[in-house]
């Protein structure tokens, strides 16, 4: 288990990130597909996103088209909730991030160059995410493939992870950035 009553909060803390690292590194764990929540207008909305890496600087990584609506919003509201289910081992874990979006820089760039051309179309056909079509087949990918590619840059500065114990009393736990450092606190699930 990650959370375990007689674990301190500095174990819960590294089995967390380790969790979360070897989830986005393996096709199909939940961990690599968490919902992220931002803003449209001034509501929230969910989508499943594909984590690409999990960074040394604990940044989460995701791709997208620059023209979707959620980087429109991100621009102006620039932070993202993600939630991530394991039901393997009954983990949750919450995220908050303020993001930072890179398009047409190098860092794109760079990328943009390290993905294999069979899954280049998923990224900028050239109607624009949310126009309507007449048809799925006026979708088409003549245009500047790679231009309209977005890379989301996560940095978190809040975590909660919740350990679900079904008839043993379930465990939660909060960590939340300061200028210091992370702090972190026991809380009731
Ligand atoms: C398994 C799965 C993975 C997805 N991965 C991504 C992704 O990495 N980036 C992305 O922009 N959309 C991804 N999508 C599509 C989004 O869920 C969403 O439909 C799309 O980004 C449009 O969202 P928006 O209207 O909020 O901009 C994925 C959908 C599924 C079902």
């Amino acid at each position: 288990m990650i959370i375990q009553p007689e674990f301190n909060l500095d174990k819960v803390w590294e089995n967390t990130w380790e969790s979360l690292s070897k989830g986005i590194a393996t096709q199909g764990h939940p961990f690599k597909t968490p919902v992220f929540i931002s803003f449209r207008k001034n509501y929230p909305i969910g989508r499943v996103v594909v984590l690409r890496d999990l960074d040394n600087d604990k940044q989460f990584w995701f791709y997208t088209d620059s023209r979707s609506e959620k980087v429109k919003y991100l621009e102006r509201m620039p932070v993202g909730n993600f939630v991530f289910y394991d039901s393997a081992s009954m983990v949750q874990i919450r995220i908050m991030a303020k993001i930072s979006i890179h398009k047409e820089d190098e860092v794109a760039k760079q990328l943009w160059e390290a993905i294999p051309d069979n899954q280049r179309a998923d990224y900028g056909g050239d109607f624009a995410p949310g126009v309507t079509l007449q048809g799925p087949e006026e979708q088409t990918h003549d245009g500047k493939m790679g231009y309209y590619f977005c890379a989301l840059c996560c940095s978190p500065f809040e975590m909660e992870v919740l350990q679900l114990r079904p008839g043993e009393g379930h465990l939660k736990v909060r960590y939340e950035k300061s200028t210091t450092g992370w702090t972190q606190q026991w809380i009731a699930p």
